[in-house]
């Protein structure tokens, strides 16, 4: 099969590679159909999240796919079924997964991330072994693209779950940080938890154009723009009761008091590149709590009822299809930062 391989710190290629197979009674052997590519495979290529380990590693963590064997324990499953893949599977039966934590499952990791995650296969493959298929993979109902499944295995998980860490109470002013796939993902899902309006942050013009498509009712460009300014006149002076950083940088987490109204719940998604300073005081003195974690990928059978219900459609977070052969042009565009390009649909097989 042909995969992504990332062989050395900043090296890359789409390579052959032997083809993935079953090794448990629990595994299912997924045929993929898209792919694409993420700002977690770009740190994992420039070696931020640990070096590159000599034997290398394939790439990606999220895909669709066709179901093409399963082994003997799997029941849900057949060959055949279209199925979206979450980005970290879980086992369902460790005490983290019996506590709720399915992100941090003791024997769980994340697709193509090398060996310090688990050491699991690539999602830029032609086949991906998926462990705990039972637990972890969702029929993807007819009517559903292969654009809108790729998106519930992680962003589409990630910005609800940050939107429902956030919002406390039905009609809260929700402002959202950063308009990358999780905070374009954020707004989006931000109609299930009944908020009242949605405000996006972000320094990109086109970027705030989707979020506008995407459900946001205002928008805010920090570079040009006072950004608690603007809350406070779309709020009455109270500012938002419930935020999400989907940016994770210092000047979003450093504008969080600013923007939060008294009470405000604030759902950290973004990812800081270090430590980060911030003015705790200014919190504190404000009520305002604050929720970090991974998203919660266990409830991607709902927001595929949801994408089938009509009540969301994450497409418009593509805004380029690329064949599979064309993936390491890609990449290099995605590292690049292309001016228009948010997220690549990757079209497999
Ligand atoms: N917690 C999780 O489970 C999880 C899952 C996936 C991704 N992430 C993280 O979420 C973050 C967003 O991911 P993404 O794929 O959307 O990335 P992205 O880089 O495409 O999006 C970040 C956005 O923030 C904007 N931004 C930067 N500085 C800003 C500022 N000062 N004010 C307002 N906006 C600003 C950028 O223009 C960009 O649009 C990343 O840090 C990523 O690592 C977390
Ligand atoms: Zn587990």
């Amino acid at each position: 099969m042909r995969a992504v391989v990332v062989s050395a710190l900043d090296t890359y290629s789409l390579t052959q590679r032997p083809d993935a197979t079953l090794l448990a009674p629990t595994d299912a052997l997924v045929k993929v159909r898209a792919t694409t590519v993420s700002g977690s495979d770009a740190h994992l290529i420039a070696g931020h999240l640990g070096p590159v380990p000599t034997e290398g590693f394939p790439l990606g963590h999220e895909l669709v796919g066709d179901v093409v064997e399963v082994g003997a324990a799997v029941l849900n499953l057949s060959p055949g079924d279209r199925v979206a893949v979450p980005a970290a599977p879980w086992c369902g039966t460790c005490a983290r997964c019996r506590a709720g934590q399915i992100q941090l499952c003791l024997r769980g990791g994340i697709f193509g991330a090398g060996p310090a995650f688990g050491g699991l296969g690539g999602a830029q493959a032609e086949l991906v072994r998926v462990p705990w298929a039972d637990t972890c993979l969702s029929v993807v109902p007819d009517g559903v693209s292969d654009a809108q499944a790729l998106t519930v295995g992680d962003i589409l998980s990630t910005g609800w779950t940050a939107v429902r860490e956030a919002v406390s109470t039905p009609g809260q002013t929700l402002l959202v940080f950063g308009a990358g796939p999780v905070g374009l993902s954020a707004v989006h899902t931000a109609r299930l938890h009944g908020v009242a309006q949605v405000i996006t942050v972000d320094t990109v013009a086109d970027r705030l154009a989707l979020a506008r498509t995407l459900g946001a009712d205002h928008v805010i460009d920090p570079s040009t723009q006072d950004v608690a300014a603007v809350v406070a006149s779309l709020t009455d002076g109270r500012g938002a009761q419930a935020v999400v950083d989907a940016a994770g940088v210092p000047a979003t987490i450093g504008a969080w008091a600013a923007v939060a109204a008294v009470g405000a719940r604030i759902a950290m998604v973004g990812m800081p590149a270090g430590p980060v300073e911030m003015a705790l005081g200014a919190l504190q003195m404000k009520n305002i709590s604050v929720w970090t974690g991974l998203g919660d990928l266990g409830h991607m059978d709902m927001l595929l009822a949801m994408i089938v219900a009509g009540r969301l459609d994450p497409a418009p977070i593509f805004t380029e299809t690329v064949p599979f052969d064309r993936i390491e042009t890609a990449i290099a565009q995605f590292i690049a930062r292309k001016p228009g390009l948010v997220k690549q649909l990757v079209t497999v097989g």
